[in-house]
């Protein structure tokens, strides 16, 4: 799609003409409209009417997601879309065992099931005691991973710790050292499985924590590599650093690193809630795949939610969308999203190489509610600017005992989604301050502080409970999300070319902060160089 597409001229004209309509009157016009933008799949509810989005507006929409069909045939039959990389993109075999997927008419599933076999039976001995540390059973599992390596399977075993009897998981992410020093403090190197997730086996966070782990582990355990596990496709540099090949859980280079947790990079996962709940997450994530692939674009989430995000990024011009999950179980989902659709989608050449003339993917973030509501909902409710909300919510808490707080949790999801939408006008605002006993002057002034415009949008995604499969299910419709909104701005979201100029420049500067080679670098870096130099001594 170019700025100049004939669909996006005509929703952006439409959008014009629909001046400051309200959301509240589209539901006074149409009694269906609740039901009629709902939509579901395997139990996934998406309610999508509380948006400017009518049925010629929807219409509109559904015409710019015509070439999604031919793209998705190609991601499915393993055709090398990710093409600045020349790679297929299959992480959905890893979801899907029993079906057949192929790279270059060759069947990539034997190794894909063996992998999966071999990590089956290492998790169900972790947690059986079968394979234990130099002092014990192992009592702590540590993932070394960063981005892809590590956000996919710490927001799910967060999400899903309800499910979690294995042992503990801690995830190690970030080059500074207070992060490996903090998980490490509290553990037991003679009881601790160090797993170290990175793809390419390079990435310099995960080898600086993963050598200081072997350090730790050195110190007190006599065979430190017989507590380590790799998670990569670079087999070549696990040997060089010492794992054996027993220990090495491999992938191919089509999972990219964001779509990873399907398979080795969530051994964690498994580990903590057992292969049987992980093979449920894998359903979920293969479920909505079939949902993906042959439900018609009108009723199928993953196009319908990719839809309303163009809508309100490329139509109405919002330039962030918050994901707001009301299960505090799911605190590091926006994280997550943030990876996944900022890397994949945050990009400002085409396909082809040519300018891309939209925007490109919105800014993601979020926290999760209620506690976002006592902090930056105030500007979501007042602020100058409109941010599209997406509500996650489960009908079902996992705790019995405490059902009244799951009710007043969901009570303040779909209040939110409600107040949005309505607002509250000065009349009312007024009305308020004459109860409160305020006259002139000051009962204006004060009464339009309390105005909420309204009319903000939002989409409230509701699942029953927050099990291993609606989490899978969950996040694969937010992966053929990213997909179909790539596909339509024409872009590859399956690369991430802006993540290399920091990582190379940061090797510059890293001999700079000791003192040497000082060429090359601007003079704020330099002199930044210089102060940090003094404060160290
Ligand atoms: O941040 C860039 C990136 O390449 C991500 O795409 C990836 O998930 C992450 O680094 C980690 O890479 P690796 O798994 O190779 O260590």
């Amino acid at each position: 799609m170019t700025a100049a597409d004939p669909v996006l001229s005509e929703l952006r004209e439409y959008r014009a003409r629909q001046g400051g309509l309200r959301i509240e009157a589209l539901f006074a016009a149409d009694p269906g409209r609740a039901s009629d933008f709902t939509t579901s799949a395997d139990g996934v509810v998406l309610d999508w009417s509380k948006t400017l989005i009518d049925a010629p507006a929807r219409d509109l929409l559904l015409r710019l997601a015509e070439p999604v069909a031919a793209r998705r045939q190609a991601m499915f039959s393993g055709q090398r879309i990710n093409e600045t990389e020349g790679r297929a993109v299959l992480h959905v075999a890893l979801r899907n065992l029993d079906r057949d997927f192929t790279v270059d008419g060759a069947s990539v599933m034997g190794p894909v099931r063996e992998t999966h076999a071999r990590m089956r039976r290492f998790a169900e001995h972790v947690r059986s005691g079968g394979i234990r540390g130099q002092g014990g059973p192992i009592t702590d599992v540590v993932n070394i991973g960063i981005g892809g390596s590590d956000l996919g399977p710490a927001m799910a075993a967060r999400a899903l710790s309800h499910w979690h009897d294995g042992p503990r998981v801690h995830f190690v992410s970030n080059v500074d050292g207070a992060d490996i020093a903090d998980v490490l403090k509290g553990l037991d190197p003679e009881t601790t499985l160090v797993i170290v997730a990175s793809k390419t086996f390079t990435t310099i966070e995960t080898m600086t924590n993963a050598a200081t782990a072997r350090d730790w582990m050195a110190a007190r355990v006599e065979v430190p590599a017989a507590q380590f596990v790799a998670l990569s496709s670079a087999q070549d540099k696990t040997a060089e650093w010492g794992i054996a090949a027993d220990r090495v859980f491999g992938f191919d280079d089509w999972v990219g690193g964001r779509y990873s947790v399907w398979g080795p990079i969530g051994l964690s996962l498994m580990i903590a809630i057992g292969p049987e709940m992980f093979a449920r997450f894998l359903a979920g994530g293969a479920a909505m795949d079939d949902h993906f692939l042959t439900a018609p674009d009108a009723r199928n989430l993953p196009v319908l939610l990719a839809l309303v995000g163009i809508w309100h990024h490329q139509v109405c011009g919002y330039a962030t969308r918050a994901v707001l999950p009301y299960d505090n179980r799911l605190a590091r989902l926006p994280a997550y999203l943030q990876q996944l659709e900022m890397e994949s989608n945050g990009k400002r050449v085409a396909m082809d190489g040519s300018d891309l003339a939209l925007p490109s993917g919105p800014v993601v973030w979020g926290e999760p509610g209620t506690n976002g509501q006592h902090a930056f909902y105030q500007l979501i409710h007042q602020g100058t600017a409109v941010v599209p909300c997406e509500f996650i919510v489960a009908a079902r808490g996992a705790e019995p005992g405490l059902d009244h707080h799951h009710l007043l949790l969901v009570a303040n999801c779909l209040a939110q989604s409600e107040a949005l939408m309505r607002g509250r006008s000065l009349d009312v605002a007024r009305a308020m301050m004459r109860d409160a006993g305020l006259t002139g002057a000051e009962a204006e002034r004060q009464a339009r502080h309390r105005v909420f415009p309204g009319n903000r949008p939002s989409t409230t995604l509701l699942v029953e409970q927050l099990t291993p499969f609606a989490l899978g299910q969950i996040v694969a419709l937010y992966e053929h999300r990213v997909f179909v909104e790539g596909v339509i701005l024409g872009i590859n979201s399956f690369d991430q070319w802006g993540v290399e100029l920091g990582k190379e420049l940061a090797l510059q500067v890293a001999p700079l902060l000791e003192g040497r080679e000082a060429g090359g670098h601007d003079p704020s870096t330099l002199n930044l160089a210089r102060v940090v130099r003094e404060l160290r001594g």
